[in-house]
């Protein structure tokens, strides 16, 4: 009883403690997650260009090193941002992942990560490995130029309340990465994006733009894309405008205005619109699906009789299947749902034959397909089994999914494979592993566990009870560590029935019978209360200085944005 407002203090202490922790490795107020990979230190920065807030990336991974790009990648010519002056690499253990957390779970988020090689180990020899999103293949990271900063893009549900992104070591050099961002968007957009595909960015063109060296991304382009300037001054015009391009109801791309207010034509009006691409073979889908958004808005107001239509062709067929006029000042956008595989895609715009005007296009968004059909394991098992990685600071290889893919499963784990449902984890056996601290409740949320040991270890404190609440759990092992207390009358009831095979011999400190349980408690108790008050009170004066540093500097912060 005395001991409530003790608990209800830690509790507050812890919450506050970890509140402030966490606020590095969780979204800003617009959602957005931005990590300066390899930047040390604890304290977020602006970056100079977008305005945008990085954080150092020691909160969402806990392996690799940071390193440096070289000097001779640091010239002020080059027009690096900050983020690619460092970088983290992962030399050992063959998957190494970011986990990015307190997503929406079913929502649509951009993922953006970043490669600079900057022969920063010295090796002038540029790595090649694999990227994935959780369970799902993303991309080869296939560099082919020391001083080109590579930028891959994905479009893709997030199942969970937190995604993860892998660094796949496939052999051929250290993986590295230099920068990781995630951006939400609304379900309602790119409804090519489901639950089993998601879309990798080709390209992402702003057409005419008014300066050709200016990006546009956030804040012009709430969602933050990039939108790459292109124009070729000897085949095309420019068209511009300063007025506000609108929205229309159920715009399910948003092209932001500074990009639709540019648009190029013909610059002879009996020409086309012509651009191409090649597909890009990946090694899990040799003839990917592509998916093209062509973003359409007249800028100019028409004269009586005149008319601007225009057909969009694919191939030499009809691409969009009647003609198209855009709409003044409004946003209009052609696009495929069902993804197109062809050997190249050549796109020509050409005028009807009503048509007075030559055709005109402001934007377009080229993706690849991917499958994300690939399950990852129950989230509930994810989310304690990490907690009890963090807990007990277990190395191994326990990185990304602990079951998926199979040859990269996690140690010392056995999950269930089902075909339909989320794999479960069914055994840990984290037996002679120099465990120490009690037995985490964390235990008690893998509910699918049939067998646990963790016996030879340095466990301290009492059994959890609620061990026997777990159904399927028939094996406990907890033999030689330094539990102490009494059986606790659940798991006494389940050895009794038969139903769990209950191991704990070579704990000292654990009374098996009742007699031996009643003369040692009380001055146990006394003794552990000696010991816990005065802990106590160190961890709420260190929670509160923790508490009162985190909001001097958060008005530091607010101070120095405004
Ligand atoms: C990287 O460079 C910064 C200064 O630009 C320096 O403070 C830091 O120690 C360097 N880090 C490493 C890992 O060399
Ligand atoms: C799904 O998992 C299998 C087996 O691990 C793997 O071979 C395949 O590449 C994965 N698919 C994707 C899209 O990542
Ligand atoms: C990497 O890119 C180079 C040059 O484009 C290509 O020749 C090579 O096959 C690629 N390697 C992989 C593993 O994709
Ligand atoms: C695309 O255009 C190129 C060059 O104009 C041509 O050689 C090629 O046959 C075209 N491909 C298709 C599939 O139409
Ligand atoms: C424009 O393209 C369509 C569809 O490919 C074609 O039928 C038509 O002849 C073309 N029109 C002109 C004026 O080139
Ligand atoms: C061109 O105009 C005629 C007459 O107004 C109309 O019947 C025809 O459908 C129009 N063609 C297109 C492609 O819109
Ligand atoms: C638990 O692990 C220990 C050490 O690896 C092993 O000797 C023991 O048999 C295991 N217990 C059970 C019940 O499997």
């Amino acid at each position: 009883m005395a001991t409530t407002p003790w608990l209800l203090l830690l509790c507050l202490a812890a919450a506050a403690s970890s509140g402030a922790l966490q606020a590095r490795a969780q979204p800003d107020n617009k959602g957005f997650i931005s990590i300066d990979c390899g930047f040390p230190g604890t304290t977020s920065y602006i970056d100079s260009t977008t305005e945008l807030s990085y954080a150092p990336d020691a909160a969402f991974t806990d392996t690799g090193s940071s390193h440096n790009i070289s000097v001779e990648y640091m010239k002020p010519q080059l027009l690096l941002s900050k983020r690619y002056h460092d970088l983290r690499s992962f030399p050992d253990g063959t998957r190494n992942c970011y986990t990015l957390r307190s997503l929406v779970p079913g929502l649509k988020y951009l993922l953006r990560a970043t490669f600079f090689y900057g022969n920063y180990d010295g090796l002038d020899r540029i790595p090649i490995f694999d990227l994935h999103i959780g369970v799902n293949f993303w991309r080869v990271v296939n560099i082919t130029n020391m001083g080109y900063a590579l930028q891959l893009e994905a479009l893709v549900v997030v199942p969970d309340d937190f995604v993860q992104v892998c660094l796949i070591n496939t052999g051929a050099g250290t993986p590295f990465i230099s920068g990781l961002d995630l951006r939400p968007l609304k379900k309602t957009m790119y409804p090519q994006v489901t639950a089993t595909q998601g879309l990798v960015l080709m390209t992402r063109l702003n057409f005419g733009p008014r300066d050709d060296s200016t990006f546009v991304r956030y804040p012009d382009d709430p969602y933050d894309r990039i939108w790459t300037p292109w124009i070729n001054t000897k085949i095309w015009t420019v068209i511009s405008t300063k007025k506000r391009v609108q929205s229309i109801d159920n715009d399910v791309f948003e092209a932001p205005t500074a990009v639709m207010q540019t648009a190029i034509r013909p610059r002879d009006v009996t020409k086309n619109i012509e651009f191409s691409w090649d597909p890009e073979p990946q090694p899990n889908d040799p003839s990917p699906g592509y998916i093209a958004i062509m973003h359409f808005s007249e800028l100019q107001i028409l004269p009586i009789n005149a008319v601007r239509q225009f057909y969009v062709n694919l191939n030499s067929e009809l691409w969009y299947p009647s003609g198209f006029t855009p709409t003044y000042l409004y946003i209009g956008a052609t696009y495929n749902n069902l993804p197109s595989r062809h050997n190249r895609y050549n796109v020509s715009i050409n005028a009807t034959s009503n048509s007075t005007l030559p055709p005109i296009i402001n934007g377009v968004e080229i993706f690849s397909v991917i499958s994300t059909t690939n399950l990852s394991t129950y989230s509930q098992d994810v989310s304690a089994i990490m907690a009890i990685k963090t807990k007990y600071q277990v190395q191994k290889n326990w990185m990304g999914d602990p079951c998926i893919p199979k040859t990269m499963a996690w140690e010392r784990l056995t999950c269930g494979y089902e075909v339909t449902t989320p794999h479960r984890i069914k055994a840990v056996d984290l037996s002679v592993t120099g465990l120490s601290g009690d037995i985490t409740s964390s235990f008690i949320n893998l509910k699918a566990l049939q067998y646990l040991n963790l016996s030879n270890n340095k466990l301290t404190g009492s059994i959890p009870d609620a061990l026997s609440q777990l159904p399927s759990l028939t094996i406990i092992d907890l033999s030689g560590n330094q539990l102490s207390g009494s059986i606790p009358p659940g798991l006494l009831k389940r050895v009794q029935d038969g139903s769990l095979n209950f191991r704990y011999e070579n704990n000292p400190n654990i009374c098996a019978s009742d007699n031996s349980c009643q003369s040692a408690p009380k001055r146990n108790n006394k003794l552990a209360i000696y010991i816990v008050v005065p802990l106590l009170v160190v961890v709420v004066m260190v929670s509160l200085a923790i508490v009162i540093f985190f909001l001097v500097r958060r008005r530091q912060q607010g101070e120095a944005s405004t």
